[in-house]
C-alpha cells in the first residue's frame, strides 16, 4: 500500500512536470507515467524538451508492451550517460551541425592554410638513429593506446581486425606483434635507463560492442601474448544515437519501435574514455609523460615509433602526428596549419578533398601542388598520434574529453530535406588539436611511407578498383609491405637483398620482396638491426628468413631458400655460410575458393612450404650455424 501511495505521488509530481512542459506534445507518455521510474520520467521530459516526442507517439496504454517501453528508456539512460554532456547535448550539437550541413557552410571559412613545422626523417640516417635513441629512452614513460573498436566494414572480414595475421610467413597476428613490440621497446628502454626501476608500460585497447568480447578472448587464449594481464586495460566505447532528419529526431529501429538505432561514434571517443576512466591521472601520478595512439592494422608503425617519440621529446611537442610524404592531391589528409582572421590557430588534419579548394580559395592558384621535394608540403596524416600527458590532461579537464564532431548525412536529393538512411554524429581522434590554445606545440614527424604505413582496410574487390598509383590498403598490400620494409631495412644495414619482382594477387599489382621477418626481441630499432648484421650477406628474392631470438647475429650469410632460426635468450647464435634449398614459394589462390580460410582468401596467395633449414637453439651457449 505504502509503495502504491509513493508511486501515485511520483506520478502526480511527474504529471505536474510534464504538464508544465507540454501535455499535448506527448499524451502517450503522460498516460504511461505510472509504469516509469522517476529517472525515466526525467529522461522522458528531457526528450520532449529536445523535440523527441515522436519516440512516444506509438505508445499504447499502460499494461500493453510495458517492458518494451521501459527498455527504450533504459537505452536512453545508457545513451545519456555515455556521452559527455548527455543526450540533450548530443541532440543540440546534432541540430547545429545538421543545419550547417544543410546550409553547405564551409568549416574552414576565415582560415588560411600554411605549412606547419615538423621533422622529416629518413630511415637509417644519423638523425633517425639519434632520435630513435632518445625515443627508446622515453618508452619507459609512455602508455600505448590502441583504438580497435571499428567495424571494419570496408575490409568485410568476419573476425576482429587485430586477430588477422599481419603476415602469413609466421602467421603472427597484429595484436601479438603490437604487444611484443611494446614489450621489447620497454625492455630496451629499461636497459638504457640503467638502474631506474622498470615499470610495466601500460596498453589500453579501446573496443566496442563489435569487438570487445573477441578482443578479450584473443588476449586470454594467448596468455596476453606475454604481457601481464594487469598491464592491459580494455575500454569499451558505446555507440551513439542515429538521427532521422534535419531536426535531429532520433531514429527508431525499423524492426523494433522501442529501440533507438545506434552507430559507432568514431575513434575520437578514446579521449573521453581515457579521461573518465581515471587512467590519465593514474599515469600522471606514476610519472608517465607520453600517450601513444595507434590503429588496428598498421603492421609497420612500430618501425617509426621510436624515432617519432624521440622527436616529441626533443622538440617538446604536445601533439606529434606521424605522417608520410604525400603527393599533391593524393587521397590522404594533409597536416596543415590553419590561421583564422580572428587570430585562432591550429595544426590539424585537413581531408584531401578540402585541402585543395581551401588553398585555391586563399591565394594559391595551383592549389595543393608538389614542391621541390616532389611531394606536397602538407604531409600525409596516418593518424598515429603522440601526446604529451601533462598538457593532454589539462585540455581534457576543460573539455571532459569531448572532441569536435561532424555529421555526414547522405541526402536523398539536392533539397537536402531527407536522408537516404539515418546518420549520426562522428568524431575522430586527429581532431583533438582543434580545441587547443595557440600556445600548444603541435608538430609532425614524417618518415617514409614504406617504413611506417601499410593499413589493412579494404576488401579485395574494392582494392582492385583503386585508381592506379593509389595504395591498395588491403591484406595483400599490407603483408607485402612488411616484407618490403624488412628487406629495405636490411639493405640499409648493408645486406644485399635482391630487388622485388612484381606479381598480381586478387587483381592488385604488388612488389614481392624476400619474405624476411623478425621478432621484436631481435630488433626494435634500426640500430638493433645494424648491430646484428655484419660481413657480406645476401638474400635472394625467392628466399624466406625468419629470425626468432634475441642474440642471433647474421654474418656472411648467403641465403637462397628458406631459413628459420629460433633461439632462447641465453644462446648466442652466429648465422652464416651458404644456405640453399627449395624454400617457401608464394602461391596464387582463388579468392572465391570456399575451401580456404578467409584470412588466406583476402590476400590472394598462400605460402607453400616446400623445403627449409630450421635450427632451434634451446640450450644456453655460443653456436655457429653454417651449412
Ligand atoms: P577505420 O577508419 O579503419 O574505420 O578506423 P573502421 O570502422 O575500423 O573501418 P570501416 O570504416 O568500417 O571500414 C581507424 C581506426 O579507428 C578504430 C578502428 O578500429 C581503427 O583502428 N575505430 C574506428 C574505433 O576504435 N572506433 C570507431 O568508432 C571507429
Amino acid at each position: 500500500m505504502a509503495s502504491a501511495a509513493v508511486n501515485s505521488a511520483i506520478e502526480k509530481l511527474a504529471n505536474v512536470q510534464l504538464n508544465e512542459l507540454s501535455t499535448s506534445s506527448s499524451p502517450n507518455l503522460q498516460k504511461n507515467l505510472s509504469i516509469l521510474s522517476p529517472e525515466q520520467i526525467d529522461l522522458g521530459k528531457m526528450l520532449l524538451e529536445m523535440g523527441q516526442g515522436h519516440l512516444f507517439e506509438h505508445w499504447p496504454d499502460p499494461g500493453v508492451e510495458d517492458d518494451e517501453k521501459k527498455a527504450l528508456l533504459t537505452q536512453v539512460a545508457s545513451l545519456n550517460s555515455s556521452y559527455p554532456g548527455g543526450l540533450a547535448s548530443y541532440i543540440k550539437t546534432a541540430k547545429e551541425l545538421l543545419a550547417d550541413s544543410k546550409a553547405g557552410r564551409n568549416p574552414f571559412d576565415g582560415f588560411t592554410p600554411s605549412v606547419p613545422s615538423g621533422e622529416v626523417l629518413t630511415c637509417g640516417d644519423d638523425k633517425f638513429i639519434e632520435y630513435e635513441e632518445v625515443g627508446v629512452k622515453q618508452v619507459q614513460n609512455a602508455a600505448f593506446v590502441l583504438v580497435a573498436g571499428g567495424l571494419g566494414e570496408r575490409l568485410g572480414y568476419r573476425g576482429i581486425k587485430i586477430a588477422l595475421p599481419m603476415e602469413t610467413t609466421t602467421g603472427t597476428c597484429f595484436l601479438q606483434h603490437y604487444i611484443e613490440s611494446i614489450l621489447s621497446l620497454s625492455e630496451a628502454s629499461c636497459k638504457q635507463a640503467q638502474g631506474e626501476s622498470q615499470r610495466d608500460v601500460p596498453l589500453v585497447i579501446m573496443t566496442s560492442d563489435d569487438t570487445h568480447e573477441r578482443t578479450l578472448q584473443l588476449l586470454e587464449s594467448n596468455a596476453y601474448f606475454g604481457m601481464k594481464p594487469t598491464q592491459v586495460k580494455l575500454l569499451k566505447q558505446e555507440k551513439v544515437a542515429c538521427l532521422a532528419d534535419n531536426d535531429a529526431r532520433l531514429a527508431l529501429d525499423s524492426n523494433n519501435k522501442y529501440k533507438i538505432q545506434t552507430k559507432p561514434h568514431g575513434h575520437g571517443d578514446v579521449n573521453a574514455l581515457l579521461y573518465s576512466s581515471g587512467l590519465l591521472k593514474e599515469w600522471k601520478d606514476a610519472g608517465l609523460r607520453w600517450v601513444l595512439f595507434f590503429q588496428d592494422t598498421n603492421g609497420l608503425l612500430f618501425k617509426a615509433i621510436p624515432a617519432a617519440l624521440g622527436v616529441s621529446e626533443t622538440k617538446q611537442y604536445h601533439v606529434n602526428s606521424l605522417a608520410v610524404p604525400r603527393k599533391a592531391k593524393e587521397a590522404i589528409g594533409g597536416i596543415t596549419k590553419l590561421t583564422h582572421t580572428d587570430g585562432r590557430e591550429m595544426v590539424i588534419n585537413v581531408e584531401y578533398n578540402q585541402l585543395d579548394p581551401l588553398l585555391r580559395a586563399t591565394g594559391h592558384p595551383d592549389g595543393d601542388d608538389n614542391c621541390e621535394t616532389g611531394y606536397s608540403p602538407y604531409p600525409g596524416n596516418i593518424n598515429q598520434l603522440i601526446l604529451e600527458l601533462g598538457p593532454y590532461i589539462d585540455e581534457l579537464t576543460k573539455t571532459g574529453g569531448a572532441i569536435k564532431e561532424f555529421v555526414n548525412p547522405k541526402y536523398k536529393d539536392s533539397t537536402k530535406t531527407e536522408f537516404k538512411s539515418s546518420t549520426r554524429l562522428e568524431c575522430m581522434m586527429q581532431d583533438y588539436p582543434k580545441t587547443l590554445p595557440p600556445s600548444a606545440r603541435v608538430g609532425f614527424t614524417v618518415t617514409e611511407n614504406w617504413l611506417a604505413y601499410a593499413p589493412v582496410k579494404n576488401n579485395a574487390d574494392d582494392a582492385a578498383k583503386v585508381p592506379k598509383g593509389n595504395p591498395f590498403h588491403s591484406a595483400t598490400s599490407g603483408e607485402m609491405a612488411i616484407y618490403g620494409a624488412n628487406s629495405m631495412i636490411l639493405q640499409k644495414a648493408g645486406v644485399k637483398v635482391d630487388d622485388p619482382i612484381t606479381q598480381v594477387f586478387n587483381g592488385q599489382e604488388v612488389e614481392v620482396w624476400s619474405r624476411i621477418v623478425w621478432k621484436p626481441t631481435w630488433a626494435v630499432t634500426f640500430s638493433d638491426v645494424k648491430s646484428k648484421v655484419s660481413g657480406n650477406n645476401s638474400v635472394s628474392q625467392k628466399s624466406t628468413l625468419i629470425i626468432n631470438g634475441r642474440n642471433i647475429f647474421i654474418e656472411d650469410l648467403s641465403l637462397n631458400g628458406a631459413l628459420i632460426v629460433d633461439s632462447i635468450d641465453d644462446a648466442e647464435v652466429k648465422v652464416g655460410g651458404s644456405v640453399q634449398n627449395n624454400g617457401w614459394a608464394i602461391e596464387t589462390i582463388d579468392k572465391d575458393s570456399t575451401e580456404l580460410p578467409e584470412e588466406v582468401r583476402i590476400r590472394g596467395f598462400r605460402i607453400k612450404k616446400t623445403e627449409q633449414l630450421k635450427q632451434s637453439y634451446d640450450e644456453p651457449g655460443k653456436f655457429f650455424l653454417k651449412s
